[in-house]
């Protein structure tokens, strides 16, 4: 680093992403969960975000709670509003990336395009889309918070899978069939990925 006295202006050597990795046992990259509303994207996160923690890895999950009541409290749920709130969280996820974290995101992301510029925002092995591939019927069963019995009421409209669309994933990294797996399976096969692709050293 450079001192100039006169001025008191410092040039301290910068801090690049390569030196933040470098002190990490991790490389890092973003886990893009997409799927309906109530599919489990957010329970699958938060279970795989434990066993990360748990391995000492450096981690960040980006979900409603989060987004939608802070950076994002101003968007709703239009075409416009969805595509903005996913283009936000992109940009949050990439400076995530960024500081060497494995950011882990949860949201519905319907729409491929803004999939794809998400991906697009990183180098191409820092995205890894996962599709939580849930049938609408199991979401409507399921209903967490109630909401699909809310728009079948009428009380809201422009519901994901219901009078809004949903662009079924076409190129996702991984699929986990929540059908056909346990929470703890869906989320020891993300984490078999990871260490199959070094992103766990
Ligand atoms: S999106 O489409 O990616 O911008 O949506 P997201 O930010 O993930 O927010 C989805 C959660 O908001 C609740 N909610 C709705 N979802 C879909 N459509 C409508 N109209 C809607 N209104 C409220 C709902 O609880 C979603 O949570 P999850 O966890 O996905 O069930």
């Amino acid at each position: 680093s450079e001192l100039m006295t006169n001025n008191i202006i410092w040039y301290d050597s910068h801090i690049t992403k390569e030196d933040r990795v470098k002190q990490l046992s991790q490389k890092p990259c973003i886990l893009w969960f997409t799927g309906l509303s109530g599919s489990g994207k957010s329970t699958i996160a938060n279970v795989l975000e434990v066993k990360l923690y748990k391995m000492g890895i450096k981690t960040y999950l980006l979900d409603g709670d989060n987004i939608r009541h802070g950076l994002n409290r101003d968007l709703g749920f239009s075409k416009k509003d969805r595509t903005e709130n996913i283009r936000r969280i992109s940009e949050v996820a990439k400076l995530f990336v960024d500081s060497g974290s494995i950011v882990l995101t949860a949201f519905i992301s319907p729409f491929q395009r803004d999939r794809e510029l998400a991906r697009k925002l990183v180098k191409e092995d820092e995205f890894i889309e996962i599709f939580i591939d849930t049938s609408l019927e199991i979401c409507e069963q399921r209903d967490p918070k109630g909401l699909y019995k809310k728009v079948k009421e009428g009380k809201i409209k422009d519901f994901t899978g219901i009078d809004s669309p949903y662009e079924v994933p076409i190129n996702s990294e991984i699929h986990l069939k929540t059908n056909e797996l346990t929470i703890e399976q869906a989320s020891e096969e993300v984490i078999s990925y990871l260490k199959r692709f070094n992103y766990l050293k």
